[in-house]
């Protein structure tokens, strides 16, 4: 039932906008400002990485700070971070693989979660315990839209949320797939605009990223 709520909830937010801004941040002081200016753009599911120090501050001060955003913890590859996320009050988790660990915590958990997928028997793990959203990552590595193409044969109902590789060069692509509910990329809000403060030209790229589909 739960697991039921929380698919319904993710589809929602990932549906709010085509691009999920991957966001890895050093400062967190300078977050409710690159959440503000992605909001402004129109991308207002944020996927905040667990890679730094500030990422836990920065995600804090964005739930606190800025209400319109939708923040996800990403990089969660353990039971701990995904308590973390929920924890913190993010609206989702969001991961680049999965375990068996993960999934048993994440389908009893109180926040929808999204695991990361490449092969038959990712997906084979994921499925079995209720969870047909997923990341596909590292996407074009791993083989780009021939493999979305192929695992949708043996996973009909499986729909994707592919990042990795993804830029302003491709993104069409990607979301004429019809499998494809959005798709996640650190180009609209790249380290170096971030370090600068530089949140017109972050907003500019978030505006012409929600509007692409
Ligand atoms: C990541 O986990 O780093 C994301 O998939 C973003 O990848 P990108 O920098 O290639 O967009």
């Amino acid at each position: 039932m739960t697991i039921n709520k929380h698919r319904a909830r993710l589809d929602e937010i990932l549906a709010l906008a085509p691009v999920i801004p991957v966001i890895t941040i050093d400062d967190a002081a300078s977050a409710p400002a690159l959440a503000r200016a992605l909001v402004a753009g129109g991308l207002r599911t944020i996927e905040i990485t667990l890679r730094t120090k500030a990422a836990v501050d920065a995600a804090r001060a964005i739930i606190a700070e800025v209400p319109e955003a939708i923040v996800g913890i990403g990089t969660v590859l353990s039971p701990a971070d995904y308590d973390t996320a929920a924890k913190l009050g993010a609206a989702f988790a969001i991961s680049p693989g999965q375990s068996p660990e993960l999934l048993d915590a994440a389908a009893s958990g109180p926040i929808p979660f999204a695991p990361g997928i490449q092969t038959a028997s990712d997906l084979i793990a994921c499925v079995t315990c209720g969870f047909e959203l997923v990341k596909f990552f590292p996407a074009t590595q791993a083989g780009g839209l021939p493999v979305i193409d192929a695992l949708s044969g043996p996973f009909p109902s499986v729909r994707y949320c592919p990042t990795g590789g993804i830029s302003e060069a491709n993104v069409a692509q990607w979301l004429a797939h019809p499998k494809i509910v959005a798709v996640g990329g650190s180009w609209p809000a790249p380290a170096r605009d971030i370090s600068a403060g530089n949140w017109s030209a972050i907003e500019s790229r978030a505006r012409a990223a929600a509007g692409l589909r």
